[in-house]
C-alpha cells in the first residue's frame, strides 16, 4: 500500500540484481560475466558459455569435461515422453510443443525437484541442457512425419542437435563443420540478455518457488511472440513480403513510417539498445561468410541489407534510435541451413536456455527474493449493488 511507481512495461523498474551479464545499450556493450560478446562469439564453445553463464567462472579443462559428459549421458527421452509428440497434430508450431514437452520433464523427474537443494538443481540443469536440443528435434521431425533419432552421445552438443534434425535412421549423417560452427556462434549470441521478457518470466514463476522445468516452460512461451524471440521468423516473412511486391524496399519502409497497423520493421529496435546490437554486428559478418559457403537466398539477403541501409538513413529510424537487433540477420543463416521459418524461435530458445537456467538459480539462492509480484492502477467501476437478472 501506499505510494505505487506507476511503469507499464517495466520500463524503469529493476526487479532483481543480478551478477550474469552486463548490457550498456547506449554504447552497444554486451559482456556475460564480464567477457566482452565479441571474445566469446570468436574463441569460445556454446557448451562453455553455458557454464560460464551458469556458474560464473570459465570451466577448466577437467570441469569442461565433466560438464559435458554429463550433458552427453542425458540426451536420451524417456520412452513415455516420446509419445508424447503423438498427440499433437501434425502442422503443431514447434514453440508451443517444446514449451509443453518442457513442462512435461516435472512428471518424469517429480523426485528431483526442490528449488533449494542444490543437488536436484544441478540435475535438472543438465538435464534441460541435454534433452531440450532432443526434444526440439523431434518436434521438428514431428512436422514432416519423420522418424526419431536417438542421440549419438559421442558427437558435441550442436552436432548431436543437428544430426537428430536432419539426419535419417538409415543413412549416416555428414555433419558440415561450417554449419556446426555457425549454429554453435549463434546459440552463443543468444545464450542471455538479462531481464529480457522470457528471463523476466522465468524469475517470475520461479519467484513463486516453482520448479525449474515449470519456470523455463513459461519462458518458453514467452519467447514465442513476435515482439520477442518470434522476431525472427517475422523478419523472414517481412522480407518474403517485400520480395513478392518485387523488392520494393521504400514501399515496405513508408507503410511503416505510416504505422500501419501491425506493420513494424522487425528485426529492428530494442527496448535497451539505442545503438548497433553487437550481436547483430557479428550476425552481419557470419551471415555473410555462411550464405557464401553453404548456399542461401541472396535475394533476401540483398533486400535485408537495402533495408538496413535504407531505414539507418531515415530520419524515423534516426530519431528514434532504431538499429538492427539480433535477429536482423539471423533467419537468413537458420533458413540457409535447411530450418522451416516457424522453427527459428526454437533455435532462439536452444540459445537461450542456458541464460534462464542461470538466471532462475541466481534468483533461488538470492536472499532478497521475494514472490513477484507487481502492483496496479485500479481504473474500474466504482462500489454498486448486484442486480438480480430480471433487472439487467
Ligand atoms: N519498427 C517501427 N517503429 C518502431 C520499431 C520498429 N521495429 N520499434 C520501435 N518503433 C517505434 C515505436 O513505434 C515508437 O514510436 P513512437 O514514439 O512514434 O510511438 C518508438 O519507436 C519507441 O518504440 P517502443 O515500442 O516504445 O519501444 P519498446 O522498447 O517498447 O519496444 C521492441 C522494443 C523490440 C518491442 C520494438 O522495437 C519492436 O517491436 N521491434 C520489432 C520486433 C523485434 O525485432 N523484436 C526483437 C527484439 S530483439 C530480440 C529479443 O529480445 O527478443
Amino acid at each position: 500500500t501506499g505510494y505505487i511507481t506507476y511503469d507499464p512495461g517495466f520500463v524503469n523498474t529493476g526487479a532483481a540484481s543480478s551478477a550474469i551479464t552486463y548490457i550498456d545499450g547506449d554504447a552497444g556493450i554486451l559482456r556475460y560475466r564480464g567477457y566482452p560478446i565479441e571474445q566469446l562469439a570468436e574463441r569460445s564453445t556454446f557448451v562453455e558459455v553455458s557454464y560460464l553463464l551458469i556458474h560464473g567462472e570459465l570451466p577448466n579443462k577437467q570441469q569442461l569435461e565433466d560438464f559435458t559428459s554429463k550433458i552427453n549421458r542425458h540426451t536420451l527421452l524417456h520412452e513415455d515422453l516420446k509419445r508424447f509428440f503423438d498427440g499433437f497434430p501434425r502442422d503443431a508450431h514447434p514453440m508451443p510443443v517444446l514449451s509443453s514437452a518442457v513442462s512435461a520433464l516435472s512428471t518424469f523427474y517429480q523426485d528431483a525437484l526442490d528449488p533449494f537443494d542444490k543437488s536436484n538443481v544441478d540435475l535438472s540443469t543438465v538435464r534441460l541442457l541435454a534433452k531440450v536440443p532432443t526434444i526440439a528435434a523431434y518436434a521438428y521431425k514431428k512436422s514432416i512425419g519423420q522418424p526419431f533419432l536417438y542421440p549419438d552421445n559421442s558427437l558435441g552438443l550442436v552436432e548431436n542437435f543437428l544430426r537428430m534434425t536432419f539426419g535419417l535412421p538409415a543413412e549416416p549423417y555428414e555433419i558440415d563443420p561450417v554449419m556446426a560452427k555457425a549454429l554453435d556462434q549463434l546459440f552463443i549470441l543468444h545464450a542471455d540478455h538479462e531481464q529480457n521478457c522470457s528471463t523476466s518470466t522465468v524469475r517470475l514463476v520461479g519467484s513463486s518457488e516453482a520448479n525449474l522445468f515449470a519456470s523455463i516452460s513459461a519462458g518458453v512461451m514467452a519467447l514465442f511472440g513476435p515482439l520477442h524471440g518470434g522476431a525472427n521468423s517475422a523478419v523472414l516473412d517481412m522480407l518474403e513480403g517485400i520480395k513478392a511486391d518485387g523488392g520494393n524496399v521504400d514501399r515496405f519502409v513508408e507503410r511503416v513510417k505510416n504505422k500501419e497497423p501491425g506493420v513494424r520493421l522487425m528485426g529492428f529496435g530494442h527496448r535497451v539498445y539505442k545503438n548497433y546490437d553487437p550481436r547483430a554486428k557479428i550476425i552481419k559478418k557470419t551471415a555473410d561468410e555462411i550464405l557464401s559457403k553453404i548456399g542461401g537466398n541472396d535475394e533476401l539477403l540483398d533486400i535485408a541489407k537495402r533495408l538496413e541501409e535504407r531505414a539507418l538513413s531515415d530520419d524515423y529510424f534516426v530519431e528514434r534510435k532504431l538499429y538492427p537487433n539480433v535477429d536482423f540477420y539471423t533467419g537468413l543463416i537458420y533458413r540457409a541451413m535447411g530450418f522451416p521459418t516457424q522453427f527459428f524461435t526454437v533455435l532462439f530458445a536452444l540459445g537461450r536456455l542456458p541464460g534462464w537456467i542461470a538466471h532462475w538459480r541466481e534468483m533461488i539462492e538470492d536472499p532478497e527474493t521475494k514472490i513477484g509480484r507487481p502492483r496496479q492502477i485500479y481504473t474500474g467501476a466504482k462500489e454498486r449493488d448486484y442486480k438480480p437478472l430480471s433487472e439487467r
